[in-house]
Protein backbone atom coordinates (compact mmCIF):
# COMPACT_ATOMS: atom_id res chain seq x y z
CA UNK A 1 0.00 0.00 0.00
CA UNK A 2 0.92 3.47 -0.37
CA UNK A 3 3.42 5.20 2.10
CA UNK A 4 3.21 9.38 2.42
CA UNK A 5 6.12 10.96 4.28
CA UNK A 6 5.44 14.45 5.78
CA UNK A 7 8.64 16.42 6.21
CA UNK A 8 8.02 19.40 8.91
CA UNK A 9 5.50 17.08 10.26
CA UNK A 10 5.56 18.65 14.29
CA UNK A 11 5.01 22.04 12.76
CA UNK A 12 1.66 24.00 12.00
CA UNK A 13 0.50 23.07 9.31
CA UNK A 14 2.45 19.73 9.40
CA UNK A 15 0.39 18.47 12.87
CA UNK A 16 -2.94 19.17 11.28
CA UNK A 17 -2.06 18.24 8.01
CA UNK A 18 -0.65 14.59 9.69
CA UNK A 19 -4.28 14.42 11.31
CA UNK A 20 -5.78 14.60 7.98
CA UNK A 21 -4.05 11.84 6.51
CA UNK A 22 -3.87 9.43 8.99
CA UNK A 23 -8.05 9.85 8.96
CA UNK A 24 -8.56 9.31 5.05
CA UNK A 25 -5.48 7.16 4.03
CA UNK A 26 -6.24 4.27 2.57
CA UNK A 27 -5.95 1.23 4.68
CA UNK A 28 -2.94 -0.34 4.74
CA UNK A 29 -0.94 2.84 4.07
CA UNK A 30 2.02 3.86 5.73
CA UNK A 31 2.19 7.46 7.45
CA UNK A 32 6.25 8.65 8.01
CA UNK A 33 6.51 11.74 9.89
CA UNK A 34 10.00 14.01 10.22
CA UNK A 35 10.95 17.11 12.00
CA UNK A 36 13.96 18.39 13.31
CA UNK A 37 11.83 19.52 17.06
CA UNK A 38 8.94 17.46 18.54
CA UNK A 39 8.49 14.33 15.70
CA UNK A 40 8.62 11.74 18.51
CA UNK A 41 5.52 13.57 20.08
CA UNK A 42 3.68 13.71 17.13
CA UNK A 43 3.75 10.39 16.27
CA UNK A 44 3.17 9.05 19.51
CA UNK A 45 -0.19 11.31 19.98
CA UNK A 46 -1.39 10.78 16.28
CA UNK A 47 -0.82 6.15 17.25
CA UNK A 48 -3.56 6.53 19.75
CA UNK A 49 -5.73 7.36 16.90
CA UNK A 50 -8.04 3.91 16.85
CA UNK A 51 -7.22 3.68 12.91
CA UNK A 52 -4.75 0.68 13.11
CA UNK A 53 -4.89 0.33 9.02
CA UNK A 54 -2.38 3.48 8.83
CA UNK A 55 1.39 2.52 10.41
CA UNK A 56 2.86 5.41 11.98
CA UNK A 57 6.75 5.89 11.89
CA UNK A 58 8.68 8.97 12.68
CA UNK A 59 12.48 10.06 12.94
CA UNK A 60 13.62 13.10 14.71
CA UNK A 61 15.84 15.11 12.83
CA UNK A 62 18.71 17.40 14.26
CA UNK A 63 18.58 21.47 13.91
CA UNK A 64 21.07 22.16 11.49
CA UNK A 65 22.22 19.14 10.24
CA UNK A 66 22.15 18.62 6.62
CA UNK A 67 21.54 15.32 4.42
CA UNK A 68 20.17 14.32 7.90
CA UNK A 69 20.59 10.25 8.14
CA UNK A 70 17.76 9.59 10.38
CA UNK A 71 15.54 11.33 7.58
CA UNK A 72 17.45 9.63 4.59
CA UNK A 73 16.85 6.25 6.89
CA UNK A 74 12.93 7.31 7.41
CA UNK A 75 12.71 8.43 3.56
CA UNK A 76 13.21 5.16 2.26
CA UNK A 77 10.70 3.48 0.13
CA UNK A 78 8.29 6.30 -0.09
CA UNK A 79 5.73 6.92 -2.40
CA UNK A 80 4.83 10.55 -1.62
CA UNK A 81 6.21 13.44 0.35
CA UNK A 82 4.49 16.11 1.28
CA UNK A 83 7.46 18.84 2.77
CA UNK A 84 5.82 21.57 4.81
CA UNK A 85 9.41 22.31 7.01
CA UNK A 86 10.31 25.97 6.89
CA UNK A 87 9.41 29.45 8.24
CA UNK A 88 6.26 31.22 7.93
CA UNK A 89 5.59 34.57 7.32
CA UNK A 90 5.18 37.69 10.10
CA UNK A 91 2.98 40.64 8.99
CA UNK A 92 4.61 42.78 6.75
CA UNK A 93 6.91 40.02 4.87
CA UNK A 94 6.12 38.78 1.66
CA UNK A 95 6.25 34.97 0.83
CA UNK A 96 9.65 35.80 -1.26
CA UNK A 97 10.89 37.06 2.03
CA UNK A 98 10.82 33.97 3.17
CA UNK A 99 13.27 32.69 0.68
CA UNK A 100 16.46 33.68 1.98
CA UNK A 101 15.49 31.02 5.04
CA UNK A 102 13.49 28.27 3.14
CA UNK A 103 15.33 27.97 -0.13
CA UNK A 104 18.76 26.31 1.72
CA UNK A 105 15.88 24.10 3.82
CA UNK A 106 13.78 22.62 0.94
CA UNK A 107 17.16 21.90 -0.97
CA UNK A 108 18.72 20.34 1.43
CA UNK A 109 15.42 18.16 2.12
CA UNK A 110 14.69 17.28 -1.39
CA UNK A 111 18.37 16.10 -1.72
CA UNK A 112 17.52 13.78 1.10
CA UNK A 113 14.25 12.19 0.13
CA UNK A 114 15.44 12.26 -3.78
CA UNK A 115 18.15 10.23 -2.38
CA UNK A 116 16.27 7.66 -0.61
CA UNK A 117 13.01 7.05 -2.84
CA UNK A 118 14.36 8.91 -6.44
CA UNK A 119 10.84 7.65 -7.29
CA UNK A 120 8.52 9.02 -5.02
CA UNK A 121 5.95 12.24 -5.48
CA UNK A 122 7.39 15.43 -4.25
CA UNK A 123 4.36 17.56 -3.06
CA UNK A 124 5.67 21.09 -1.96
CA UNK A 125 4.22 23.46 0.21
CA UNK A 126 7.02 25.52 1.41
CA UNK A 127 6.62 28.83 0.35
CA UNK A 128 7.97 30.85 -1.49
CA UNK A 129 6.32 27.73 -3.97
CA UNK A 130 6.64 29.98 -6.79
CA UNK A 131 10.67 29.68 -6.18
CA UNK A 132 10.79 26.76 -4.10
CA UNK A 133 9.54 24.33 -6.91
CA UNK A 134 12.11 25.18 -9.05
CA UNK A 135 14.80 24.55 -6.39
CA UNK A 136 13.62 20.98 -5.74
CA UNK A 137 13.67 20.31 -9.66
CA UNK A 138 16.94 21.44 -10.03
CA UNK A 139 17.99 19.05 -6.77
CA UNK A 140 16.37 16.49 -8.52
CA UNK A 141 18.32 17.21 -11.66
CA UNK A 142 21.30 17.02 -9.67
CA UNK A 143 20.47 13.32 -7.86
CA UNK A 144 19.81 11.85 -11.53
CA UNK A 145 15.99 11.84 -10.84
CA UNK A 146 14.18 14.39 -11.97
CA UNK A 147 10.56 14.00 -13.24
CA UNK A 148 8.60 16.73 -14.37
CA UNK A 149 5.39 14.34 -13.86
CA UNK A 150 6.22 14.03 -9.86
CA UNK A 151 7.39 17.42 -8.45
CA UNK A 152 3.93 19.15 -7.38
CA UNK A 153 3.93 22.88 -6.32
CA UNK A 154 0.65 22.78 -4.05
CA UNK A 155 -1.22 25.69 -4.88
CA UNK A 156 -4.91 24.17 -3.50
CA UNK A 157 -5.51 26.64 -1.05
CA UNK A 158 -5.84 29.03 -3.62
CA UNK A 159 -8.33 27.22 -5.02
CA UNK A 160 -10.86 26.41 -1.52
CA UNK A 161 -10.35 29.84 -1.07
CA UNK A 162 -11.69 31.01 -4.56
CA UNK A 163 -14.64 28.54 -4.26
CA UNK A 164 -15.47 30.07 -0.20
CA UNK A 165 -15.37 33.17 -1.68
CA UNK A 166 -17.43 33.01 -4.70
CA UNK A 167 -19.83 30.45 -2.80
CA UNK A 168 -20.67 33.12 0.20
CA UNK A 169 -20.87 35.53 -3.14
CA UNK A 170 -23.98 33.12 -4.62
CA UNK A 171 -25.92 31.50 -2.14
CA UNK A 172 -27.21 29.55 -2.88
CA UNK A 173 -25.94 28.61 -5.84
CA UNK A 174 -22.42 26.54 -4.84
CA UNK A 175 -19.35 24.80 -6.77
CA UNK A 176 -17.07 22.69 -5.68
CA UNK A 177 -13.77 23.93 -7.15
CA UNK A 178 -13.07 26.86 -8.96
CA UNK A 179 -10.06 26.65 -10.95
CA UNK A 180 -6.56 29.06 -10.07
CA UNK A 181 -3.95 28.90 -12.23
CA UNK A 182 -0.76 30.83 -11.99
CA UNK A 183 1.41 31.05 -9.47
CA UNK A 184 0.84 31.41 -5.55
CA UNK A 185 1.76 34.25 -4.35
CA UNK A 186 -0.44 37.67 -4.50
CA UNK A 187 -0.99 38.98 -8.13
CA UNK A 188 0.20 36.04 -9.34
CA UNK A 189 -3.13 34.22 -8.15
CA UNK A 190 -5.14 33.74 -11.43
CA UNK A 191 -8.89 32.79 -10.29
CA UNK A 192 -11.03 31.83 -13.25
CA UNK A 193 -14.60 32.52 -12.25
CA UNK A 194 -15.66 32.95 -15.90
CA UNK A 195 -15.38 29.52 -15.97
CA UNK A 196 -17.90 28.65 -13.66
CA UNK A 197 -21.62 27.26 -14.52
CA UNK A 198 -24.11 30.30 -13.73
CA UNK A 199 -24.36 33.85 -13.25
CA UNK A 200 -21.83 35.73 -11.47
CA UNK A 201 -21.49 39.09 -9.29
CA UNK A 202 -21.10 42.46 -11.21
CA UNK A 203 -17.54 43.08 -12.48
CA UNK A 204 -16.70 45.34 -9.49
CA UNK A 205 -18.12 42.52 -7.12
CA UNK A 206 -16.52 39.98 -9.07
CA UNK A 207 -12.56 42.18 -9.13
CA UNK A 208 -12.77 42.52 -5.54
CA UNK A 209 -13.30 38.81 -4.82
CA UNK A 210 -10.24 37.78 -6.94
CA UNK A 211 -7.99 40.53 -5.27
CA UNK A 212 -9.38 39.12 -1.82
CA UNK A 213 -8.44 35.65 -3.17
CA UNK A 214 -4.96 37.33 -3.97
CA UNK A 215 -4.72 38.73 -0.50
CA UNK A 216 -5.89 35.58 1.47
CA UNK A 217 -2.59 34.38 2.77
CA UNK A 218 -1.83 37.94 4.15
CA UNK A 219 -5.03 38.34 5.46
CA UNK A 220 -4.87 35.50 7.76
CA UNK A 221 -0.96 36.53 8.59
CA UNK A 222 -2.23 39.90 9.85
CA UNK A 223 -5.05 38.21 11.78
CA UNK A 224 -2.25 35.80 13.34
CA UNK A 225 -0.95 38.92 14.17
CA UNK A 226 3.03 37.53 14.07
CA UNK A 227 1.72 33.67 15.38
CA UNK A 228 2.63 32.39 11.59
CA UNK A 229 0.23 32.38 8.92
CA UNK A 230 -2.27 29.59 7.42
CA UNK A 231 -1.88 26.25 9.14
CA UNK A 232 -5.29 24.88 9.34
CA UNK A 233 -6.26 25.86 6.23
CA UNK A 234 -3.20 24.84 4.72
CA UNK A 235 -3.30 21.46 6.09
CA UNK A 236 -6.87 20.84 4.79
CA UNK A 237 -5.29 21.84 1.38
CA UNK A 238 -2.21 19.71 1.59
CA UNK A 239 -3.98 16.52 2.77
CA UNK A 240 -7.01 16.97 0.09
CA UNK A 241 -3.73 17.11 -2.61
CA UNK A 242 -1.67 14.50 -0.81
CA UNK A 243 -4.79 12.32 -1.03
CA UNK A 244 -6.03 13.21 -4.55
CA UNK A 245 -2.23 12.37 -5.36
CA UNK A 246 -2.30 8.71 -3.75
CA UNK A 247 -5.63 8.44 -5.22
CA UNK A 248 -3.85 8.21 -9.56
CA UNK A 249 -0.91 6.44 -7.76
CA UNK A 250 -2.80 3.31 -6.72
CA UNK A 251 -5.15 3.31 -9.36
CA UNK A 252 -8.46 4.12 -7.28
CA UNK A 253 -8.82 7.24 -10.17
CA UNK A 254 -7.70 9.80 -12.72
CA UNK A 255 -8.63 13.12 -10.41
CA UNK A 256 -8.22 16.43 -11.77
CA UNK A 257 -6.20 19.10 -9.64
CA UNK A 258 -4.82 22.46 -10.43
CA UNK A 259 -0.67 22.43 -9.56
CA UNK A 260 2.34 24.67 -9.96
CA UNK A 261 4.23 22.31 -11.90
CA UNK A 262 6.53 21.96 -14.75
CA UNK A 263 4.81 22.45 -17.98
CA UNK A 264 6.44 20.70 -20.30
CA UNK A 265 7.20 23.64 -22.45
CA UNK A 266 3.57 24.59 -23.08
CA UNK A 267 3.28 28.09 -21.37
CA UNK A 268 5.80 30.85 -21.36
CA UNK A 269 6.77 30.23 -18.12
CA UNK A 270 8.61 26.76 -17.47
CA UNK A 271 6.78 26.72 -14.02
CA UNK A 272 2.77 26.91 -13.27
CA UNK A 273 -0.23 26.41 -11.85
CA UNK A 274 -2.23 24.49 -14.26
CA UNK A 275 -4.73 21.85 -14.63
CA UNK A 276 -3.67 18.49 -14.83
CA UNK A 277 -4.59 14.98 -14.63
CA UNK A 278 -2.91 12.61 -11.79
CA UNK A 279 -2.61 8.96 -12.21
CA UNK A 280 0.01 5.81 -11.01
CA UNK A 281 2.95 7.92 -12.72
CA UNK A 282 2.34 11.15 -11.11
CA UNK A 283 0.83 14.00 -13.66
CA UNK A 284 -0.25 11.69 -16.66
CA UNK A 285 -2.09 14.63 -18.76
CA UNK A 286 -1.68 18.49 -18.77
CA UNK A 287 -4.50 20.06 -19.58
CA UNK A 288 -5.42 23.38 -21.20
CA UNK A 289 -6.00 26.16 -19.04
CA UNK A 290 -9.35 26.78 -21.48
CA UNK A 291 -11.10 30.07 -21.83
CA UNK A 292 -10.02 33.02 -20.15
CA UNK A 293 -12.21 36.64 -19.70
CA UNK A 294 -10.37 39.27 -20.93
CA UNK A 295 -10.08 40.51 -16.93
CA UNK A 296 -8.58 37.12 -16.40
CA UNK A 297 -6.15 36.98 -19.40
CA UNK A 298 -5.16 40.48 -18.13
CA UNK A 299 -4.41 39.44 -14.34
CA UNK A 300 -2.19 36.29 -16.10
CA UNK A 301 -0.17 38.55 -18.41
CA UNK A 302 0.67 40.70 -15.71
CA UNK A 303 1.67 37.41 -13.46
CA UNK A 304 3.77 35.93 -15.73
CA UNK A 305 6.99 37.84 -14.94
CA UNK A 306 6.98 38.10 -11.54
CA UNK A 307 6.51 33.87 -11.87
CA UNK A 308 9.35 33.66 -14.25
CA UNK A 309 11.28 36.34 -11.83
CA UNK A 310 10.68 33.90 -9.45
CA UNK A 311 11.91 30.69 -11.13
CA UNK A 312 14.81 32.28 -12.07
CA UNK A 313 15.66 33.30 -8.66
CA UNK A 314 15.58 29.65 -7.31
CA UNK A 315 17.45 28.34 -10.33
CA UNK A 316 20.17 30.31 -9.37
CA UNK A 317 19.67 29.75 -6.06
CA UNK A 318 19.83 26.03 -6.81
CA UNK A 319 22.76 26.30 -9.00
CA UNK A 320 25.03 28.55 -6.88
CA UNK A 321 24.37 25.87 -4.00
CA UNK A 322 24.39 22.45 -5.60
C1 LIG B 1 -1.08 30.99 2.30
O1 LIG B 1 -1.48 31.16 1.15
O2 LIG B 1 -1.81 31.18 3.29
C2 LIG B 1 0.30 30.46 2.52
O3 LIG B 1 1.04 30.54 1.35
C3 LIG B 1 1.02 31.10 3.66
C4 LIG B 1 1.32 32.57 3.43
O4 LIG B 1 2.40 33.01 3.84
O5 LIG B 1 0.46 33.29 2.93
Amino acid sequence: MVHVCVVGAAGGIGQSLSLLLMRQMPYGSTLSLFDVVGAPGVAADLSHIDNAGVTVKYAAGKIGVKRDPALAELAKGVDVFVIVAGVPRKPGMTRDDLFKINAGIILDLVLTCGSSSPKAVFCVVTNPVNSTVAIAAQALKKLGCYDKNRLLGVSLLDGLRATRFINEARKPLTVSQVPVVGGHSDVTIVPLFHQLPGPLPDEATLAKIVTRVQVAGTEVVKAKAGRGSATLSMAEAGARFALKVVEGLTGAGNPLVYTYVDTDGQHESEFLAIPVVLGKTGIVKRLPIGRLAPSEEKILKAALPTIQKNIAKGNEFAKANL
